[in-house]
């Protein structure tokens, strides 16, 4: 994947819980092996050249879970952010946190804050991670903002991004990878996955490594993209 700089892959990391269960384990069991297997792949993917990696960490719908099992995801999140962010930097890591932040715990917005600025000079990869995120929001409040007349899909999208908290912007997604065996968007880019390319496996989140992610970028290298026209040679 070298010289693919801004190559965008999106992960809906499902199967925590599945994972701990199958173990006789609580749910929340799953989700810290998760948050294991999100410091293997964001390094796996700094080193197959990926430009920007979206991480789906916290749907808006999660609110719904129990309340131990909100407090455990989020916690992880601030752990993740306060053990990771200086390895970022040293990987060159720029990590920024896409969704809303007025429902967050203001210590948490705090820590979601501190890591964006301290990497934000890092240039060899964006980490994006969803957190109280939901495209259909997304793209209700964007349109809310809108001036409507004359609007462009590129000033949609710079709406859409100051809405996310998008900094920098990224581009659209072109390999959105799904674990845990569901075959769904669950509310996830729905505007940035317009033409993404769509991998499905098995595979439960906290199993999944290396060797899977670039078999899904395998993958994706013998799709052909033709995002709605033909092929130039049968034109
Ligand atoms: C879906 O699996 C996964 C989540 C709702 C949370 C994902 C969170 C992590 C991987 C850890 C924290 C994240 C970071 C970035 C440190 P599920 O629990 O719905 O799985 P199930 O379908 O097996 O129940």
């Amino acid at each position: 994947m070298s010289g693919a700089g801004n190559f965008h892959v999106a992960i809906i990391m499902d199967g925590n819980g599945r994972w701990a269960q199958l173990r006789g384990l609580p749910r929340s069991a799953g989700h810290v092996q998760g948050a294991k297997t999100v410091r293997r792949i964001v390094e796996a993917s700094a080193r197959a050249g990926i430009g920007t990696l979206t991480l789906y960490a916290f749907s808006s719908d999660n609110w719904g879970r129990p309340g131990q099992e909100v407090d455990s995801l989020l916690h992880l999140l601030q752990c993740y952010l306060a053990g990771e962010t200086r390895r970022c930097v040293r990987n060159g890591v720029r990590i920024n946190v896409i969704g809303r932040r007025d429902r967050l715990p203001s210590s948490l917005v705090r820590s979601i804050e501190h890591s964006e600025a301290l990497t934000a000079h890092c240039i060899r990869m964006q980490l994006r991670i969803a957190v109280d995120y939901s495209a259909k929001h997304s793209i209700l409040e964007a349109a809310r903002r809108a001036s409507c007349n004359q609007l462009s899909v590129q000033a949609f999208q710079h709406l859409l991004a100051e809405v996310d908290h998008s900094v920098p912007e990224s581009g659209p997604v072109d390999l959105l990878i799904r674990t845990g065996g569901e075959r769904r968007l669950s509310d996830f880019l729905l505007w940035d996955c317009a033409y993404a390319e769509l991998y499905f496996t098995d595979r439960l989140w906290p199993d999944f490594g290396e060797a899977e992610l670039n078999a899904a970028l395998e993958d994706f290298a013998g799709r052909e993209r033709r995002f709605g026209k033909v092929l130039a040679e049968t034109a």
